[in-house]
């Protein structure tokens, strides 16, 4: 009974690092609900990867997803199973992107990468099926009748039109004869980092029928400064702070704000979209503050 009316209960509104937190927990526990016991030694190899992979990190989509259906009167039922899902994109993408074929990376969130902990085969699979775990956890009666449209919207960000888009990208730069321009970099990083983002910001509207279009003015400013911030720290951080190698983006050719514009140019674009950001908000009033804090989190955050 009483975890029925839990199911009902509308988010509370909190400070912004105890919904960091929370939204750090609600990703764990959902993941503990929705993932069946393994029933084979295989089976069980490749979802304790997906755990590990899953785990340790800011859990700042998810916090996106749980803000913005609390904004639009969602349960937090609901908004977790979204929450989780837009999390396991970005940890299957993050597996892929430290792979000897894409960034060659050892250390992810403090810990070795899935390939260097396991092996290549067992990294490429817990990736894949963090993935189709994500679609399943969308397709869920919780979520109601605009399941379908958060659907068709993570698809989207995940696919050739976002993320994997935008990765792709990332990796031609690295070898293209001239640097890119402003707006190409700006293209990469929509797709890139940008499209799950946008998507995890909107979600609580799409969730409630509601139009979607301030929460992704906002989801596109955070998404760049999100990006320009990683690419800052890639240059200003340390291994320590980030719980990944540092310094590696020059060293490979990268294409980002920093190599285009300098650091100081850099930061002060980023400034600027937080500000955007912030503005896009006015419509919510006070009731967004927790999403405008996390705009000034992600440019001032060290990891
Ligand atoms: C890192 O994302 C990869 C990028 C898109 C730049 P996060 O900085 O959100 O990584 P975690 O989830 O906190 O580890
Ligand atoms: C990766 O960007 C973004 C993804 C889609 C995974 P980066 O390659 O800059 O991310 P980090 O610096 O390895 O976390
Ligand atoms: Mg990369
Ligand atoms: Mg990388
Ligand atoms: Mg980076």
């Amino acid at each position: 009974m009483q975890q029925a009316l839990s199911h009902l209960m509308l988010i509370e509104p909190l400070a912004f690092e105890p919904s960091l937190e929370r939204a750090i927990e609600a990703t764990r526990e959902t993941a503990w609900d929705r993932f069946r016991a393994p029933e084979s030694r295989a089976e069980a190899a490749l979802v304790f990867a997906m755990f590990y992979a899953l785990e340790g990190g800011k859990a700042l989509r998810a916090f996106l997803v749980i803000e913005s259906a609390r904004l639009h009167g969602q349960t937090m039922t609901a908004a977790a199973q979204a929450a989780l899902a837009v999390e396991c994109i970005h940890a299957y993408s993050l597996i892929h992107d430290d792979l000897p074929c894409m960034d060659d990376d050892d250390l992810r969130r403090g810990k070795p990468t899935v390939h260097r902990k396991w092996n290549e085969h067992t990294a490429v699979l817990a990736g894949d099926a963090l993935q189709a775990k994500a679609f399943e956890l969308l397709a869920t009666p919780e979520l109601g009748g605009n399941a379908l449209e958060l659907v068709r919207g993570l698809a989207v960000a995940s696919g050739h039109e976002g993320m994997v888009g935008g990765q792709m990208m990332d990796i031609a730069a690295e070898t293209a004869e001239a640097p890119l321009t402003l707006e190409q970099i700006k293209a990469v990083q929509h797709g890139k980092t940008g499209a799950l983002i946008r998507w995890s910001a909107s979600a609580g509207a799409v969730m409630a029928g509601a139009s979607s279009a301030e929460l992704e003015t906002y989801g596109e400013a955070l998404g760049l400064a999100f990006q320009i911030a990683d690419d800052i720290l890639d240059v200003e951080g340390s291994a320590a702070e980030t719980g990944k190698a540092v310094g590696k983006d020059a060293d490979a050719g990268k294409a980002t704000f920093v190599s285009l514009l300098g650091l100081d140019a850099a930061k002060r674009q980023a400034s600027d979209l937080v500000e955007q950001a912030c503005e896009a908000l006015s419509s919510y009033g006070a009731d967004a503050e927790c999403l405008r804090e996390a705009a000034r989190f992600v440019i001032a955050r060290r990891k």
